[in-house]
Formats: C-alpha cells, sequence, structure tokens
C-alpha cells in the first residue's frame, strides 16, 4: 500500500461505520454518524498543516506557543462531499471553500462536471473530500481540475470515508504524491462500480434522497 495511504484506526470510528453500512439505518442517524466519522478524519488530516510560533502572556507568565498559519482550502465534491466539510472546518474555520459539482452518470459511470467555483489562489493546503472513491473518477477529474488551475499537489489532502482498491490503484497511478486519509478500504466494485460492502449510494443516504 503506497504510504501516503493513511487509513484510521479508531474505535469510534469502526463502531460508526457499522452503523452506516447497515442499510436500514435513517437517514438521521447516517448523517450524525456520517459527521461522527468526518471530524476524527478532520482531525487526522490536519495534524501536519504549517505553523508559526506565537508568544502570548498567561495570567501569570509569557509563553511561547504555536498557531496555525496561512489559509487552507476545503473542497468537498458535490453533492456527498458536503457531508465532509462542516467537519472540517470546525476544525480550521479560517479556511476558504471552493465547490466542485460532479455526478456520475448511471450507465458509463464517469463523472460530469455542473458545478465549478474554486477561489483563485490554489498553492496553499487543499483539502479535497468526497465520503466514497470508488472508480476515482470524480476524484481524478477534480485533481485535474486544482492541478490545471494552479495547485501543487504536494499540498493535496484528499479525507474520504470509503475506498475502492480498484479507485486507489488508478489514483495512485496519476497521482502517487496525493496522501489520503480514509476510514476503510473495502473489497472491490460491482458492475455498477458501487463499492462492495460499501454503505451504498452515500449522497442518497445523507441527504435522504433515496
Ligand atoms: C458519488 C460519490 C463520489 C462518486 C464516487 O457521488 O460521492 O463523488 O460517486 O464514485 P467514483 O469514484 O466512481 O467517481 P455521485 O456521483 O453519486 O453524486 P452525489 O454526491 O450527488 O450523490
Ligand atoms: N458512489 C457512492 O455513493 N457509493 C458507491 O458505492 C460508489 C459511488
Amino acid at each position: 500500500m503506497n504510504q501516503n495511504i493513511h487509513i484510521i484506526d479508531h474505535a469510534v470510528i469502526h463502531d460508526r461505520m457499522t452503523i452506516l453500512r447497515d442499510k436500514n439505518t435513517p437517514s438521521y442517524m447516517f448523517r450524525q454518524c456520517l459527521n461522527d466519522i468526518a471530524l476524527i478524519l478532520a482531525v487526522e488530516a490536519t495534524r501536519h498543516l504549517p505553523m508559526e510560533q506565537k508568544r502570548v502572556e498567561t495570567p501569570l507568565a509569557p509563553y511561547k506557543g504555536s498557531a496555525l498559519v496561512g489559509t487552507p482550502l476545503i473542497v468537498p465534491i458535490l453533492r456527498a462531499g458536503l457531508a465532509l466539510s462542516d467537519s472540517l472546518q470546525r476544525i480550521i474555520p479560517h479556511a476558504d471553500t471552493g465547490h466542485i459539482g460532479l455526478a456520475r452518470d448511471h450507465d458509463t459511470h464517469e463523472p460530469f462536471e455542473y458545478l465549478n467555483r474554486l477561489p483563485e489562489n490554489l498553492d496553499r493546503p487543499v483539502f479535497v473530500v468526497d465520503p466514497m472513491l470508488a472508480t476515482a473518477g470524480s476524484m481524478l477529474a477534480t485533481l485535474e481540475i486544482l492541478k490545471a488551475e494552479g495547485a501543487n499537489m504536494t499540498q493535496v489532502t484528499i479525507i474520504t470515508l470509503v475506498c475502492a482498491p480498484e479507485g486507489l490503484d488508478r489514483l495512485y497511478k496519476v497521482f502517487p504524491e496525493i496522501t489520503v486519509y480514509a476510514a476503510a478500504i473495502d473489497s472491490h466494485l460491482d458492475d455498477s462500480a458501487y463499492i462492495v460492502p460499501g454503505l451504498g449510494d452515500a449522497g442518497d443516504r445523507y441527504f435522504g434522497t433515496d
């Protein structure tokens, strides 16, 4: 496995993933559990953000501390990426957000773009968030847009929940320098390019449009 792939082994993630995978879980609980996992992944994925020294005065003495420096960018891939971006924004409230709207064609499984609202400066830490990495078509389309518009791919981190091995292979053939934080790598893709065992259509289950 590529050393840039981090599968977060955490009791709360395992607990919530099992609830997400259960086909009987209602939308409101699906949202709560996904938000819990997103928060833990956000904490992990922001571990190495750039810092600078910061001196403050405690009520008792001077203190030489640290502060986050710079303005990261969060890029949710709509729709389902919105499920992750809120938690990330809680951890880094000063981050900007740029939206990419993609949807997979049901027959070809290829993504088509319906929205692109990125800021001008992409040369900074960028977090691309989407709960499902299946064929990786949507992720690769997004990364190609970011690269074409000036992102430094060594500063790009993907946060996702469930990856298919086929998608990770495809992703790393094109962008070996990319860092991925995820909750699970599943078995395989089925004939409709759904992740098995997976959790079904993440966007539909999160937004209740099943
Ligand atoms: C899902 C998911 C990813 C994509 C993954 O979105 O959120 O964006 O499919 O599949 P891929 O790796 O094969 O491209 P979908 O296109 O269903 O749109 P939605 O978020 O609006 O539900
Ligand atoms: N998109 C999803 O929401 N789920 C999958 O299993 C594959 C793509």
